[in-house]
C-alpha cells in the first residue's frame, strides 16, 4: 500500500460524507437541496449518488481537514484544496457548488465534480488528475453499474453526471459517463472486458451528436457492437427524462436506439435541404458510399429500400449507383 494514496482516499471519503451531511441537514445546504429538487432528483437518488454541497466559504473544508490532522499540502495536490494566491496557505477548492462524488470501480471516492447552482462558468469544476484520479481510466458510476453491465453484457454510455442519474431513475442501471472528455483507449479497453455492446446515448445537440459520430470507428475497430440513441432538439438524456418521462425515455430513446448505419443516415440528413433537387442529390452522394461499404448485400438492400421509400427514388437506380461505387472500392 501507498500511504499517501490511503490518506487521500480517507480524506475524500470523509469530505464526501461531510458535504452530503451539509446538503441534507443544514440551513447552508438548503439552496443546493432546492436546486437538486427543482431538477427532479428525488431524495433516494440524492442519497444513492451521495450528492453533497460545498458551502460558500474559503475555509470550511480547510478546517475540517486540519482538525483531522491531514497534511494540507497533500490535500492540495490531491485536488481538495487550492493554494492561496499570496502563497500563505490553502483555501477550499470547491465553494458554493453541488458535489457529485466520482468513485473508482470499487466504489471508493477518488474525485469530486462540483456544479454551480446557477449558470456561472465553469459549470462543472472537477478534481484535477491525482494519485487517485486518472480521467482517461475512470467512468462515472461504474461501481454501481458494473453488476447490471455484466448481466446484460451491455453498457449505456452518457456524456454527463445528470444523464447517468436521470437514466438510473428511469430504469437504466447499466449507465456510465465519460464526464465530457473524449473516449480514450483506456475507456474502450475497460468496457470491452465487461460488455459486448455499447449503446451510445449522447446529448442531442450538435456537439453530442458529432461526438457520437466520431466515436463509432474507434469502438468498431475495437470489435465492440454499437447502437446509438437518437436525441434531437438539443435535449440531453436528462432533459428528455424530465420533459417526457421515464417510460417514453425507455421506449423511444433506449429501446429505439439505431444501428450505426441508420445513425449516419439520420445525422448526415441535417446537412441538406432535401426538398430541393440539389440537396437530395448531394445527400445521396454522401450516404450511398456508406451503404456501398457494407459487406452484406442484405444489409445494403435494407437501407437502400428505406432511402427509396423515404425520398421517392426507385430502388433500382439507388442500387445501380451503389454498385458503381462498389466497383471503384475494390
Ligand atoms: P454538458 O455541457 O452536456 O453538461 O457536459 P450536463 O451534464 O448536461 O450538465 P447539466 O445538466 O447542465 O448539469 C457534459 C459533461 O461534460 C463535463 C461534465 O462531466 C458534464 O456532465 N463538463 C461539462 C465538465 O467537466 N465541465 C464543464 O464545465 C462542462
Ligand atoms: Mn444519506
Ligand atoms: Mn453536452
Ligand atoms: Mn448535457
Ligand atoms: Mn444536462
Amino acid at each position: 500500500v501507498n500511504p499517501e494514496r490511503e490518506r487521500l482516499l480517507q480524506a475524500y471519503e470523509w469530505s464526501s460524507k461531510f458535504f452530503h451531511y451539509l446538503l441534507k441537514n443544514t440551513e447552508h445546504g438548503k439552496p443546493a437541496m432546492d436546486y437538486l429538487r427543482s431538477r427532479g432528483f428525488n431524495d433516494k437518488t440524492i442519497d444513492q449518488f451521495q450528492m453533497g454541497y460545498a458551502p460558500d466559504s474559503w475555509n470550511t473544508l480547510v478546517q475540517f481537514l486540519t482538525k483531522r490532522s491531514f497534511d494540507l499540502e497533500e490535500m492540495e495536490k490531491g485536488g481538495l484544496l487550492s493554494p492561496r494566491s499570496d502563497g500563505t496557505g490553502y483555501i477550499d477548492r470547491f465553494r458554493d457548488r453541488v458535489i457529485f462524488p466520482i468513485n473508482d470501480k470499487n466504489g471508493r471516492v477518488i474525485a469530486f465534480a462540483g456544479r454551480v447552482l446557477g449558470d456561472a462558468q465553469p459549470k462543472y469544476l472537477n478534481s484535477p488528475e491525482s494519485k487517485l484520479f486518472n480521467k482517461s481510466r475512470t467512468l462515472y458510476n461504474l461501481h454501481q453499474a458494473k453488476s447490471a453491465i455484466r448481466k446484460l453484457r451491455q453498457i449505456v454510455l452518457f456524456e454527463g453526471y445528470g444523464d447517468v442519474i436521470a437514466a438510473w431513475e428511469a430504469g437504466v442501471h447499466n449507465g456510465v459517463a465519460t464526464m465530457g472528455t473524449s473516449l480514450t483507449e483506456g475507456h474502450i479497453a475497460m468496457m470491452k472486458t465487461m460488455a459486448d455492446e455499447i449503446l451510445i446515448c449522447f446529448d442531442g445537440d450538435r456537439a453530442g451528436q458529432s461526438s457520437a459520430m466520431k466515436n463509432i470507428p474507434l469502438l468498431e475497430s475495437a470489435g465492440i457492437r454499437i447502437r446509438i440513441a437518437v436525441l434531437s432538439d438539443g435535449l440531453d438524456p436528462d432533459d428528455f427524462v424530465r420533459k417526457y418521462g421515464s417510460e417514453r425515455f425507455m421506449s423511444q430513446i433506449i429501446d429505439g436506439a439505431v444501428s450505426t448505419t441508420k445513425f449516419k443516415l439520420i445525422y448526415l440528413k441535417k446537412n441538406h435541404i432535401l426538398l430541393e433537387e440539389d440537396g437530395k442529390i448531394a445527400y445521396m452522394k454522401e450516404v450511398l458510399p456508406i451503404i456501398a461499404a457494407l459487406p452484406s448485400s442484405t444489409e445494403r438492400e435494407v437501407y437502400l429500400r428505406e432511402l427509396s421509400s423515404e425520398h421517392q427514388l426507385s430502388y433500382e437506380s439507388l442500387k445501380q449507383d451503389c454498385n458503381l461505387i462498389r466497383q471503384t472500392m475494390q
